[in-house]
């Protein structure tokens, strides 16, 4: 049986007295790419923000390769966090450095590693992301399809065994988006990193998941391999992937706000 990376059981969190997650389980096992769909507004974020310690649930655990991120001290979770890659919506920059010092950011963060070392890495990591003649760029020098490349070097910078990805093809036109899908699988089948990767964008769910699962007002509605997803006649899922504004997702959402903006 394969390991479990994150494990979520009976988790559940309230903002304001609404509860926004609802009592969500599953598990993410070792090497496979785990794509959490759903419209805006659904939780999405919120999810990636409960499985990453960003956020404490209300109710249930997170486990984090066997370990309940829920009750170890700040310390502990720092330690987990270093295990683990996040690439933002937004990709989170920091504009005042160039593309090698953000990329360097977590090596100095996290270890004392010599700065001649640091500097192989992040060229290392550039590399992989086809971005080294970029490193003396700032971000408002590049595209948003390299900023997310950025990103995605920064992620992997303490070489994690888990990467989580906040809508990594937002934005972005279909052929960028298309290879930030490709490095998300290169990264997962050449690296053996665990992927987990909130989305929207139903074509890079069939592109890079081994399983998904569709959320819907913060409760899990089906889970399943592509196939089983492409399948299923479970009305959420249908409306989802037809893009349909008739079907049991009501399609005013007064909540499609700020927060979408703002989120992390
Ligand atoms: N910190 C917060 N305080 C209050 N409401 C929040 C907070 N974070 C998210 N929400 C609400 O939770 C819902 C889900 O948000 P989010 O997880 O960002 O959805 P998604 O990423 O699927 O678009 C939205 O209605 C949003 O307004
Ligand atoms: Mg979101």
């Amino acid at each position: 049986m394969k390991k479990e990376m994150v494990s979520l059981v009976g988790v559940s969190k309230s903002f304001d007295g609404r509860k926004i997650i609802n009592n969500v389980s599953f598990d993410i096992v070792q090497g496979e790419t785990f794509v959490i769909m759903g419209c805006s507004g659904s939780g999405k974020s919120t999810l990636l923000r409960l499985m990453t310690g960003i956020l404490k649930p209300d109710e249930g655990r997170v486990f984090i390769k066997g370990k309940d991120i829920t009750t170890v001290g700040p310390e502990e979770l720092d330690e987990v966090r270093k295990s683990f890659g996040m690439l933002f919506q937004y990709s989170a920059l920091l504009d005042s450095l160039t593309v090698n010092e953000n990329v360097a950011l977590p090596l100095k963060e996290h270890t004392k590693l010599d700065e001649n070392i640091v500097r192989i890495i992040v060229k290392m990591k550039l590399s992989l992301m086809g971005l080294r003649e970029f490193q003396n760029h700032y971000p408002a020098q590049i595209s948003g399809g390299m900023r997310k490349r950025v990103g995605l070097a920064r992620a992997i910078a303490l070489d994690p065994d888990i990467v989580f990805y906040d809508e990594p093809t937002s934005g972005l036109d279909p052929v960028v988006g298309g290879v930030i899908n490709r490095l998300i699988m290169d990264l997962s089948k050449k690296l053996f990193i665990t992927s987990v990767v909130v989305t929207h964008d139903m074509s890079s769910v069939f592109r890079i998941a081994d399983r998904a699962a569709m959320i819907h007002k913060g409760s899990v509605v089906e889970i399943g391999t592509p196939q089983q997803i492409k399948t299923s006649d479970n009305p959420y899922l249908r409306q989802f992937i037809n893009g349909s504004p008739n079907g049991p997702i009501d399609f005013f959402r007064e909540d499609l706000g700020i927060f979408e903006e703002l989120s992390l």
